[in-house]
């Protein structure tokens, strides 16, 4: 075996990379085809060479086999090279460029950009063993088995649930034994935030408000012994008088549901929970105020708080985070009807406060206020909620990152240092009183859902009106609404509905855990 495999590598050093690729490619018979696809692919990471005889190699695999796979004309950062039958285990190998050797976190762009360049190689070099057909594929962990862990099992998702055609199920595993447990982590990261790609996803007149709560509760199952699930109906809101929330949802066939859920990681400890809100509009149509069809068929993500946050907690159980965390997502349809919300009507939230509603298609902010409210009712360490609140949002950061609002210094340090990590960034916006005065400034109630200035500041405005339901000193709004989707911004991520920020939730979560 060892000699044919030397032999191989002898008679094929000599010839141009480039040449030996397209060779082997067109040497493959169907026969070979068949056969290549029923073993395994290897996905191996290489660094950029720095100099002409600076061939870095990651320390994982073989090294004569190795250094012959990074040689030829160098391998630029996130490009991907097969190589076929180079190797006895592994029929196809893809070798991936990972960039310089040295990059570690980088205060420019507020992430690890060695752990970035691992995400991306390894999608790519997966997505190639995909394209080929290839049912498993042990990945080189690259240094950092949970980065690379993230890079294959978000890289290689597709959302294909309504299509006859599926794209190729790929396995994928740790190549050699280095730290196992950081790459579980990392595919239990990127399954979360998978979740929350098919939740968003997925189209309107399937996740239903019911439909949302029963596939949490069913990713909840296996945690059941830590794990309390409540999904309140209708009377259960009217009890509570989130007038505003059932105002939204007044316009819709569709019942609304408030799912809330209990994650108890540190039942013996009294620790006072982590409570995340989520918006949980499974279809914003914008209502009364009705959006312009052009793009309204995005608006089914529109539950990406409330499929984030659950996400989250989803991940966090099956981390076993020692956390205790409490999620609520108030769900429903925001829809024209006859009962529909109308420019103009004046609702009251759960804490007495009222509100005009001048504009129908500010909702989220509605529904919201009343689980804010409610969150308040568990004596939380921190609250915080996460919405596709402002279509400004967007405008503001695109999809570079999540804002966030909050009253608390020590939750944004902790939120921030969270996104370092996961390379899934937030930026620091501002809760002025200057938008305050823009919102509480209503001719027939205690506050408007629109700003007087209605496009100025749009983000800030919606976060302002959150704010007045909120007198707990840590709490934090994510608007989320420029991350929602991704066309090619994020190398790792397909086209489609993001699921972000899932992972900083996580890593969030995770680090309170350590936190004195
Ligand atoms: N769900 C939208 C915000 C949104 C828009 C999210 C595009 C993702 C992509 C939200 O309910 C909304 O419509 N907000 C209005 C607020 C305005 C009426 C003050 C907006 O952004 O236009
Ligand atoms: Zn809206
Ligand atoms: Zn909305």
């Amino acid at each position: 075996k060892s000699i044919s495999l030397k032999y191989r590598l002898r008679s094929r050093r000599s010839r141009p990379l480039r040449l030996m690729t397209s060779y082997t490619e067109r040497c493959l018979t169907p026969r070979k085809r068949r056969w290549q696809r029923e073993t395994e692919g290897l996905v191996l990471g290489v660094y950029e060479k720095e100099k002409e005889d600076d061939t870095r190699l990651l320390p994982t695999v073989d090294v004569d086999f190795a250094s012959f796979a990074s040689s030829g004309p160098p391998l630029k950062k996130g490009k991907s090279r097969i190589f076929y039958g180079l190797h006895e285990d592994f029929p196809s190998v893809v070798v991936v460029g990972l960039g310089k050797n040295s990059p570690g976190f980088c205060s420019k762009e507020n992430w690890y950009n060695c752990k970035e360049n691992i995400r991306a190689a390894v999608s790519v070099g997966c997505r190639a063993l995909q394209d080929l057909e290839v049912p498993l594929v042990e990945v080189d962990p690259c240094g950092d088995p949970q980065a690379a862990a993230e890079g294959a099992v978000l890289g290689l998702f597709e959302y294909d649930e309504f299509k006859k055609k599926k794209t190729f199920a790929v396995k994928t595993q740790l190549h050699g034994s280095s730290d196992t447990t950081a790459w579980e982590r990392g595919v239990l990261y990127g399954e979360g935030q998978n979740l929350a790609r098919r939740l968003m996803e997925a189209p309107a007149n399937h996740v239903t408000p019911a439909f949302f709560a029963d596939t949490i509760e069913q990713k909840l199952a296996p945690f059941s012994d830590k794990v309390i699930i409540h999904k309140r109906p209708k009377s259960w809101i009217e009890e509570q008088q989130m007038g505003a929330f059932l105002s939204v949802s007044k316009g819709s066939e569709e019942p609304p549901v408030f799912l809330e859920i209990h994650y108890n990681g540190n039942a013996e400890s009294s620790q006072p929970p982590l409570v995340l809100v989520g918006k949980g509009i499974t279809f914003d149509s914008g209502g009364i105020s009705l959006k312009p069809s052009s793009g309204m068929e995005a608006m089914r993500a529109d539950m990406g708080g409330a499929a984030t946050v659950c996400s989250s907690i989803v991940t966090a159980a099956a981390l076993k985070l020692p956390v205790n965390i409490i999620g609520l997502a108030p769900l429903c349809e925001n829809m024209p009807s006859g009962k529909a919300n109308k420019p103009g009507d004046v609702v009251k939230a759960k804490n007495g406060k009222t509100i005009q509603v001048d504009n129908t298609d500010a909702e989220g902010r509605l529904i919201l206020a009343d689980a804010l409210c409610y969150a308040h009712t568990f004596n939380p360490k921190a609250i915080v909620n996460a919405a596709t609140l402002t279509g400004a949002m967007d405008v503001a950061l695109g999809s570079a990152a999540t804002g966030v609002f909050t009253n608390s210094d020590w939750l944004w340090k902790q939120l921030f240092k969270a996104s370092i990590v996961t390379g899934d960034r937030v930026w620091r916006m501002p809760l002025f009183q200057h938008y305050t005065k823009q919102v509480t400034d209503s001719q027939l109630a205690d506050l408007n859902n629109i700003g007087k200035y209605s496009r100025s500041g749009g983000p800030c405005t919606a976060a302002a009106f959150l704010g007045e339901f909120v007198t707990a000193p840590h709490w934090a709004h994510l608007d989320m609404a420029g991350v929602m989707s991704n066309k090619d911004e994020i190398p790792y991520l397909r086209k489609g509905m993001s699921g972000r920020p899932t992972r900083t939730l996580v890593e969030f979560a995770a680090g309170l855990c350590t936190e004195p």
